[in-house]
Formats: C-alpha cells, structure tokens, sequence
C-alpha cells in the first residue's frame, strides 16, 4: 500500500465513511489551504472494510459543526511535535450554527441577515430543526 509520511503539525481526519473523504475535502475548501494536504481513499479497514482520511499539515481552524455533519463516524487526531495530543470521535453536531440553510422559502433567515441556526432533531435519518421557523430538515448523505 502506498505510505505516506506522519506529520509533525496539523490535524488528521481518519475513519470517513469511503467515497465521502473528497465530499469533505470540498466542503472544509482544503483546496485553499496553504500547507500539506493529502486525501486518501479506499484504505482497507479492519473496523470500516474500507475508509477515506485527510491529513492537513497546517495551522488549520476544523470546522467542527461542518465535519460533524459530513463525517459522523470519523475520528479528529490532533498532531503535535509529531505526535498525537487529541483524538476526539466525530458527532453529530446537536447544534450547527451557520453551515446549513433552511429549505422553508418563508422563513426569516432567508429574508434577514441571521446566521443560520438549527438543532438536532433526529439521528435516523438524520434531521436538523431550524430555529427560527421549526422547519425541520432531513440531511441525506452518502
Ligand atoms: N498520524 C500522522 N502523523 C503523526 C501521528 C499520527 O499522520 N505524527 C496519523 C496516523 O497515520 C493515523 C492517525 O494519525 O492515520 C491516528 O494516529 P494513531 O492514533 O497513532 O493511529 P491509530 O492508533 O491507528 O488510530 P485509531 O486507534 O484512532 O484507529
């Protein structure tokens, strides 16, 4: 299998459901990162069959309502110095600020200046309540 080297700085996104890894890689704009950073693909997995991962090799701010909700069943490593310091396991976020936009045309965050605001209201399917009009919205991935 093809190696690629640890990092000594930057944060490595790891068991992403396959096939999902260049969704988020799109949806974080890793394409604008100043720094390393690889996406590899159909990895075999003892756990997943198969997984995706990303390695950023950079100071980079996660956003992590947006990796929550495009990766839920990942794992967020955190590397310093060449080592692991934080491994946190991906969730659904319960609240997501700013990242989705409601599909009501008559709600007041389509019509104001307002930062998008939505609760989690279920996990199968997943499905986001907004908060202003109580649209709630069901999330299809994959
Ligand atoms: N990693 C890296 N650079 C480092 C340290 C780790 O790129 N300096 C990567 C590893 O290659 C791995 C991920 O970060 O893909 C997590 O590292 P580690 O916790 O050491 O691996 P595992 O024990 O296999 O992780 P898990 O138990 O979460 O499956």
């Amino acid at each position: 299998m093809i190696n690629v080297s640890k990092i000594r700085k930057g944060v490595v996104i790891d068991h992403i459901k396959a096939g999902e890894g260049i969704k988020l890689y799109h949806g974080l704009e890793l394409e604008n990162v100043q720094g390393v950073v690889v996406l590899m693909t159909g990895i075999p997995s003892s756990k997943m069959g198969k997984k995706d991962l990303i390695k950023i090799e950079t100071d980079f701010d996660l956003n992590m309502d947006l990796v929550g909700l495009m990766a839920p069943s990942g794992t967020v490593n955190v590397i310093e110095n060449g080592q692991v310091v934080n491994k946190e396991k991906i969730r659904l976020p319960k609240h997501v600020r700013g990242v989705l936009t409601c599909k009501n045309p008559a709600c007041v965050s389509n019509h104001q200046d307002l930062e998008e605001m939505f609760d989690l209201a279920g996990e199968d399917p997943v499905s986001y309540r907004c908060c202003y009009c109580d649209q709630v919205m069901e999330l299809h991935r994959g």
